[in-house]
């Protein structure tokens, strides 16, 4: 377990998950790490921590490079339970009267996560003396949570930004000049997609609002709390966060759907030749073997979602229903959407599909396709008709 130095007297201290899978309901396909940052100065300062299971790890890490109690203080960019977790066990370690700093929502997000731990949880004011050097904090609301917050070190340009700018992708390279965009790339789009599209808004204001006070033109290195630290292009990771928080359609549209005895997915089949026959890039995507937050990544750039659904107990197949409800939470912006599905009897979720994309803001050009039974190639007009009004509105906002 050896620490990896990023700077003189700066050292990447986290831990590597290669086996997680499953993040909050997130599919972790490449693992994650929980990166933690020790700084050494007249006061030495550990910049974040790891999930619980994990503190053995990062300890060991310090421990070839100062014994860990010596850390006199201890930052918390984001109260997130896979950074701040290991918090109780690392400060009973350390030493339980060292300080916790934290911005005011993160000192009550983290005690109200830790009652009875008897952290001593400080508020920062806008900067830290570490002695030679000083920590400036900047507030990021809402990237991704009230209490997130960037800490800066001026004088080297080093930017510990939480979950900003990170993925999550299990590795033994630490760098982005270690492994090539084709790994971390999707990743990134994973991360960005499934955690942050929620927050375009805010994270755009705070882009601007750093690139106006000169912030982003000091920094020379960007590090993550997942992932890999930006050293040799951090203007990369900027470049496509400032692209990504537009959500600006492509000529792409994501064909969704669950299936229970293969009619809606003949129907998808159909969408799917019929959407590419005519132009636009069309993803076939079956519920049944790809998780709702890959379908999500792929959605993110779609100028369209398609979403299938047979009907069952009067409903909505329940994995359609999944998807929708998560799909819902992440609020993409400039969807035009379209529903579809097969029937025996009653035949509602069409309709309610179509009754959810509408309240989730989307554009619909064409009604609801239903079928009652297993369609013939001849039944399928309907179906290519969706295509043709579907491709027509992509058309106009691409
Ligand atoms: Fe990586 Fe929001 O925690």
């Amino acid at each position: 377990m050896e620490p990896v130095k990023i700077l003189d007297n700066i050292y990447w201290v986290g831990a590597v998950d290669y086996d997680i899978r499953d993040f909050h309901g997130y599919l972790t396909p490449k693992g994650s790490t929980y990166n933690a940052y020790l700084v050494i100065d007249d006061k030495i300062t550990l910049i974040d921590a790891v999930k619980h299971g994990f503190e053995g790890e990062l300890l060991s890490r310090i421990a070839k490079i100062v014994d860990p109690k010596k850390i006199d203080q201890v930052v918390s960019n984001h109260a997130e339970m896979d950074h701040s977790g290991g918090l109780p066990n690392i400060l009973k370690y350390i030493g339980l009267q060292k300080p916790v700093y934290a911005s005011k929502v993160g000192v009550q997000n983290l005690g109200a996560q830790f009652q009875g731990a008897g952290l001593n949880l400080q508020p920062v004011g806008e900067k830290l003396s570490l002695g030679q050097q000083e920590l400036h904090f900047v507030e990021t609301r809402m990237i991704h949570w009230p209490d997130s917050m960037f800490s800066f070190l001026p004088n080297v340009g080093v930017l510990f930004s939480q979950d900003g700018f990170g993925m999550h992708l299990a590795s033994p390279q630490r760098f982005d000049d270690e492994v090539s965009e084709d790994i971390w790339g999707p990743q990134a789009l994973n991360y960005f997609a499934n955690i942050l599209t929620l927050y375009t808004d805010p994270i755009g204001k705070i882009l601007e609002k750093a690139v106006a006070s000169g912030l982003i033109a000091q920094v020379k290195l960007i590090c993550p709390d997942h992932g890999l630290i930006w050293r040799k292009d951090p203007s990369r990771i900027l470049t496509l966060y400032k692209q990504w928080v537009q959500q600006k359609p492509k000529n792409k549209a994501v064909v969704v759907f669950d299936t229970m005895w293969h009619s809606t997915e003949l129907m998808a089949r159909e969408l799917t030749d019929a959407l590419t026959n005519l132009g636009v890039e069309a993803k076939f995507q079956n519920l049944k073997t790809s998780h709702r937050s890959q379908v999500a990544t792929e959605c993110f750039e779609a100028a369209a979602i398609l979403v299938g659904s047979p009907t069952i107990n009067n409903q909505l197949y329940p994995s359609v229903a999944d998807f929708l409800c998560y799909a819902k939470g992440l609020k993409f912006k400039n969807k035009i959407g379209g529903a579809f599905g097969s029937y025996g009897w009653s035949g509602e979720a069409p309709k309610l599909v179509q009754t959810e994309l509408a309240a989730m803001g989307y554009d619909l050009p064409s009604p609801e396709v239903r079928y009652r039974w297993a369609p013939l190639e001849k039944d399928l007009n309907p179906i290519r008709d969706l295509a043709k009004s579907i491709a027509e509105a992509i058309k106009k906002v691409v």
